[in-house]
């Protein structure tokens, strides 16, 4: 049985400064055991992909299969003016939570009185800016990270480079000698980079020729910004997939367009979506069919005349800046669709001093993202051990068996992201004085209640909305009065609250 020699951590590179980024600040600077705790954001501020932006420039057209998660220049900035760059997110003008803000609030960390049961986009920037108040004379904003290096030799072992996101470096891109990569040495990395960078658009029968034949008729979710893009659409709308984006997206084209849009989905949608008879649910796509400009679907029917194709399809794990890791015989990102080598998500148990921060799916990322870091940092100062390097590895391949060698691995539902995090959470209260750092989240009675019936909730809130001209219910009392909501059963006899 090996262990993982992570050393004694004093400095720690935060990469990324956004609302997971800001939580492992706040958690890591509570901690004296650390000397050094940098965070690196590469937008001018924080608040991550919360930071909207609309170009008003349309979506950005998909010319094919988007499979490589290794390529640098992928996610490209857009300049604004001299020396002022967005980094553009998946964010859209009419987007409001798809969780009750209850679970999605930090430790200790309410959301402003009076703000809605699902609150708005900039009622969330607004939030996650408050929270990173602390932490940001911690982080260095306009910074992108390029290379992050494993220097197991030498005293501080990870080399962190990154470059000033100006005009002489095309936003962040491209070296420059006037502004210099600059390289700083630290014991540790945790990567709160964010997952929905890069949009994963994937391989269909004759998407290549559709693309080149009806050049701007394909794009991703990540570029859409209102149903207004779609107005004047030459034909039928199809949105491609059956989750989050997926929902929202044919909801708010059918509500805002009042026009059919069909949805193509492989299997049931987990999370809550608003409900149109606009909304044409159909199987998935076996092939397109350029010549006579339709899709055929995989019971063999065929939608013709289609218009604009909408991959609502995720994104793929991209971590540039991992480019040697990724290159080793050990590699954080293959194919991109999943991690490998992490240790409940979350430690490499391949690169001693490297972990990763709210990289499972469903769950709430602050409150992961929080509990995870908390739970670092004892690991760091030697506080908490971890398995033998073979346990590790035991657990993963596990995981792999339970939940597939796919995307579905990071899968983490009501109720595995509260038995998660109650599990991260208990092995912080084994360590001494762990009240004296920050302080983990509990899933009280109330959150458990909350989670179970979130998707409940969100479509009970869109039904009130829609009976209301527009008005948002601020409490679960409101939608019980008004749509009859109730919350769903708990099995409570499998929480230890
Ligand atoms: C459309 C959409 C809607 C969502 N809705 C909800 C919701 O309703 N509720 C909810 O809880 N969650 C929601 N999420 C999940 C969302 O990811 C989290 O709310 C939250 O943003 C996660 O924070 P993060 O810090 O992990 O990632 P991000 O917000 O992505 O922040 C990561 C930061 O890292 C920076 N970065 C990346 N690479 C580098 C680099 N090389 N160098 C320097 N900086 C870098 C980025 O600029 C970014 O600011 C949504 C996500 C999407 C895409
Ligand atoms: N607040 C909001 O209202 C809101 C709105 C949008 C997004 N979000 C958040 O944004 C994040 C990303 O969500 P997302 O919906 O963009 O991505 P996602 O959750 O990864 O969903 C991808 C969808 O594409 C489907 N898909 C993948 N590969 C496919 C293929 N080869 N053929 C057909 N279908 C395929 C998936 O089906 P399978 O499940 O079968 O793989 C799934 O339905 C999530 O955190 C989400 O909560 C929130």
């Amino acid at each position: 049985m090996s262990s993982l020699n992570i050393g004694l951590v004093k400095s720690i590179a935060v990469i990324g400064g956004g609302p997971c980024g800001a939580a492992a600040i706040k958690a890591l600077l509570k901690e004296p055991a650390f000397d050094c705790v940098r965070g690196f954001e590469r937008r001018a501020g924080s608040g991550g992909l919360w930071n909207y932006h609309d170009s008003r420039a349309g979506p950005e057209p998909v010319a094919g299969p988007s499979l490589d998660p290794h390529s640098p220049d992928l996610v490209k900035p857009h300049k604004l003016a001299p020396n002022q760059y967005v980094w553009p997110s998946a964010i859209y003008e009419l987007l409001d939570t798809n969780v009750p803000r209850q679970i999605m609030e930090y430790s200790g960390f309410p959301f402003p009185k009076g703000t809605p049961l699902f609150p708005t986009k900039q009622q969330v920037l607004d939030y996650f800016k408050e929270y990173a108040r602390d932490a940001e004379p911690h982080i260095r904003f306009n910074t992108n990270v390029v290379s992050v290096r494993y220097r197991p030799d030498e005293g501080k072992r990870w080399h962190v480079t990154h470059r000033p996101v100006c005009d002489e470096t095309e936003g962040g891109l491209k070296p420059s000698a006037a502004h210099p990569d600059e390289t700083e040495h630290f014991d540790a990395v945790l990567v709160a980079s964010g997952h929905y960078e890069l949009p994963y658009v994937p391989e269909k029968k004759g998407l290549a020729e559709w693309t080149s034949k009806y050049p701007g008729s394909v794009s991703h979710s990540k570029h859409f910004r209102h149903p207004r893009q779609f107005a004047d659409v030459p034909g039928k709308l199809l949105i491609v997939g059956n989750s989050a984006s997926a929902l929202d997206l044919a909801y708010q084209a059918a509500t805002v367009l009042q026009r059919d849009v069909y949805k193509s989905a492989r299997s049931q949608a987990m999370l809550p979506g608003g409900s149109s008879d606009y909304i044409k649910t159909v199987p998935d796509i076996e092939r397109f069919e350029p010549e006579t400009k339709s899709v055929r679907l995989t019971d063999g029917s065929v939608l013709d005349n289609v218009g604009h194709v909408l991959f609502a399809t995720g994104f793929l794990r991209h971590y540039p800046f991992l480019d040697e890791i990724n290159k080793s015989s050990t590699p954080v990102v293959t194919d991109g669709l999943r991690l490998h080598g992490l240790y409940k998500q979350c430690v490499s148990y391949n690169f001693p001093g490297l972990a990763f921060i709210a990289t499972p799916r469903y769950i709430l990322p602050t409150r992961v993202g929080e509990a995870q870091a908390i739970w670092l940092s004892k690991i760091f100062q030697g506080k908490l051990a971890l398995p033998s390097v073979e346990e590790m590895r035991a657990d993963e391949e596990n995981t792999v068996r339970l939940r597939g060698d796919s995307p579905k691995f990071h899968n983490l539902m009501y109720p595995d992201d509260v038995h998660y995090a109650h599990e991260l959470n208990q092995h912080v209260y084994s360590t001494p004085d762990w009240q004296s750092g920050l302080v983990p989240c509990e899933w009280s009675h109330e959150d458990i209640l909350y989670r179970a019936s979130a998707v409940k909730m969100k479509e009970a809130y869109l039904k009130y909305r829609e009976l209301t001209n527009g008005k948002r219910a601020t409490s679960v009392e409101e939608l019980q009065h008004a749509v009859d909501f109730r919350f769903e059963d708990v099995d409570w006899t499998e929480f230890k609250l």
